[in-house]
């Protein structure tokens, strides 16, 4: 009897403290999860990120998107009519199935294969496409930011849009910075235009749109958005821009689990992409370049450029004649200020949904984003071991790689000082690019729907992989 009360007395001794310890500890791991949140929420409250940047592209634009303007500029994105040598449009490079981006390491123009997908083949151009979703919010285009809304606002032309010669500053009219770019693809010869056709820019416009005009499919469709067309005037280049731009704004994807947290989500994001985000943002200082602040409009990038010692491939077969002795170089920025101190200078990288691209940098020398990652790290070391074949590049592009030692000698100093991180620090790190950035409405599955099965040319869509 007395043994019973005593055993009795013991069970329940260990059943108080088991359940003291039980709770004490979930206790603790809550704690753990407030403080997690607590300190993500105060970085990115610290660097002005607020999530909400997708929903101020109507108020920025002055105007509501124009569905029909924007289903015009999908069918025009999607037709060769657009390009002179008849065999590609802004969707062969800019594919759907890859966030509107490119499909290879550096892109493939005229006399390509007609396939938009790993199996593209044809001479390259000189650099990778970057994705065209989300550049309603990008200051400045392209990898040397040669077009550039010089307010550093791409919805404000007050202060001019400036590109190279020959258009210099004449494109400023423009109400958005994607308009007056769209002036510009159909005009690259390596692109879409090639080399038959005689004539400068000017008269590549003028050409590509008295084809556009000769469609009654599309003076139909003009016209519905046009009076004047409508009336009987000609469709005009300006229109055909403003078509393709109102279609790049619905390519808005920057509502990723990040923004989302940021909105006071708390679980929008997993455990392991807010301590991947901590490190971004903390201790591996991605931020530094890839910025959220001001006028990056929460992109992920300064808009600037930098040496970050990117190894250079450079297609065996190709038409754009590369830079240096062995023309087997990118002088980036230089090209563009020819100014020497310049060489080797890539814009940063806006990163939001990075995960859908199948190559990274501006030369697509590494395919998977834990290589690039990796690399970014520690540059000076991985640079200098880099093989084309181990990265993973085509065939084509693995060949006599450019010079490494002159970029390294221009590194940014931001970039020589090796990051350290753990396997699970790394591992976070990668989890929160791959997914805490990742607007899931961008996944292939969801934009190849975007792609038309015919356009109003009539003229055959590129097989899609
Ligand atoms: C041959 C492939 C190709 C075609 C066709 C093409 N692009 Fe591009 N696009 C590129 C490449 C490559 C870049 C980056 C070039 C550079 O920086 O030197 C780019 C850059 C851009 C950018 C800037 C993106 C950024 O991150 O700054 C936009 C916007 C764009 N293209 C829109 C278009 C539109 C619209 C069309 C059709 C009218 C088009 N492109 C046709 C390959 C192509
Ligand atoms: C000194 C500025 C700088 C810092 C710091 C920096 N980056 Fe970058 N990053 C760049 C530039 C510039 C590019 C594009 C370079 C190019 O393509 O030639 C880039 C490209 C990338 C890309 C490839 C994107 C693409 O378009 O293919 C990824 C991913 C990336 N950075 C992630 C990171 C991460 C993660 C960190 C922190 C560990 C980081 N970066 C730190 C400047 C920087």
């Amino acid at each position: 009897m007395r043994f019973a009360r005593c055993k009795m007395l013991i069970v329940l001794t260990l059943f108080v403290i088991a359940a003291v310890v039980c709770l004490t500890s979930k206790g603790s791991a809550k704690n753990d999860d407030d403080d997690l949140d607590k300190r993500l929420s105060q970085v990115l409250r610290a660097q002005g990120f607020t999530g909400r940047i997708e929903s101020t592209l109507e108020r920025r634009l002055g105007r509501k998107i124009d569905k029909r303007l924007a289903d015009l500029g999908r069918n025009l994105f999607h037709d060769t009519i657009v390009g002179l040598n008849n065999d590609n449009s802004c969707s062969g490079c800019h594919a759907a199935t890859a966030g509107f981006g490119d499909t290879q390491s550096i892109a493939i123009g005229i006399n390509n294969n007609f396939i938009v997908g790993p199996d593209r083949s044809g001479p390259r151009n000189q650099r990778r496409t970057p994705m065209a979703a989300n550049t309603a919010f990008f200051p400045n285009l392209m990898w040397n930011s040669r077009f550039a809304s010089l307010s550093n606002d791409p919805f404000d032309n007050r202060a001019g849009f400036n590109f190279p010669p020959p258009e210099g500053m004449t494109l400023s009219d423009k109400a958005h910075l994607l308009i007056a770019q769209a002036f510009i693809p159909p005009t690259e010869r390596v692109e879409a235009a090639g080399f038959v056709f005689p004539g400068d820019n000017y008269a590549i416009r003028r050409e590509v749109i008295r084809r556009v005009d000769d469609v009654p499919e599309y003076r139909r469709l003009f016209g519905k958005i046009f009076p004047e067309v409508d009336a009987g005037a000609p469709i005009t280049y300006d229109m055909f821009a403003k078509a393709i731009a109102e279609f790049e704004f619905t390519l808005v994807f920057a509502n990723a689990p990040i923004d989302g947290f940021a909105r006071g989500e708390r679980e929008a994001m997993t455990d392991d992409q807010k301590k991947g985000a901590l490190l971004f943002f903390g201790k591996a200082n991605c931020v530094a370049c890839h910025a959220v602040s001001g006028q990056s409009n929460e992109m992920f990038s300064d808009f600037k450029e930098h040496v970050i010692g990117v190894p250079q491939i450079a297609p065996i077969f190709g038409n754009v004649i590369f830079d240096g002795p062995a023309v087997n170089e990118d002088f980036g920025l230089e090209q563009i200020t020819g100014n020497a101190n310049d060489r080797y200078m890539f814009r940063t990288s806006p990163i939001r949904n990075v995960s859908l691209q199948p190559a990274f940098f501006h030369n697509g020398a590494f395919t998977t984003l834990e290589d690039a990652v990796h690399f970014h790290l520690n540059v000076a070391t991985r640079a200098r071991d880099y093989d084309p074949a181990r990265a993973g590049v085509k065939p084509d592009l693995q060949g006599p790689i450019g010079p490494i030692e002159p970029v390294l000698k221009r590194l940014d100093p931001l970039m020589q000082t090796p990051v350290i991180l753990t396997h699970e620090e790394f591992r976070q790190l990668i989890d929160f690019l791959r997914k805490g950035l990742l607007d899931d409405r961008a996944k292939p599955e969801r934009l190849r729907k975007l792609i038309p099965t015919h356009v109003p040319s009539g003229r055959a869509i590129q097989n899609f992989q």
